[in-house]
């Protein structure tokens, strides 16, 4: 039976002006020292992060405020890793008239609530899905399904502006 003495476990925060990371650390045993991975947030490993390709999004609300002029909110993403929707979702950008917020599918792609028009930068986004062809079979080339739609394709970076809930537009 092999016997194994944990002889140092270090799991230290480590402050920097507006970050908390973890130091790595090891187990040791009087045979063998196991490394453990890094923290995925060590300054090393968000300068890797950093030079990753970004997009940036930025989403124009349906409706016209008292002076006039439609909301816009932004984000800022990795180029590829994430779908329209999610983004939407960790920004805290509206996505769905009401119906949608109650009844829909969680991005299975079967309601058809999601839907969103990319005024500009269509061609940082992958191709329409056989789900969005289904859907949109009548309608403007600009719309996607916000749950079919991936941002970037991890090498492109550029700018894509949303409008949320075209078909609230006259
Ligand atoms: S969330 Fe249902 S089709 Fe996109």
């Amino acid at each position: 039976m092999t016997t194994l003495h944990l002889v140092y476990l270090s799991l230290l925060p480590h402050k920097t002006t507006n970050q908390t990371y973890y130091k790595p650390c090891h187990l040791s045993s009087n045979r063998t020292h196991i490394r453990t991975p890094r923290a995925v947030n060590t300054p090393e490993m968000l300068q890797e992060v950093s030079k990753k390709p970004e997009i940036e999004l930025e989403f124009i609300g349906p409706k016209a405020g008292p002076d006039g002029s439609y909301p816009v909110e932004k984000a800022l993403v990795i180029s590829g890793d994430k779908l329209l929707r999610s983004i939407m979702q960790d920004n805290k950008i509206e996505l769905y008239a009401a119906y949608g917020k109650v009844m829909n599918c969680g991005g299975g792609g079967s309601c058809g609530t999601c839907i969103v028009e990319i005024s500009d930068g269509k061609d940082l986004l992958n191709e329409r899905t056989d789900t969005e062809l289904r859907y949109f079979k009548k309608k403007p080339e600009s719309w996607r399904l916000a749950c079919q739609t991936i941002v970037g394709n991890k090498e492109n970076s550029g700018k894509v502006v949303v409008q949320r809930l075209p078909q609230w537009k006259k």
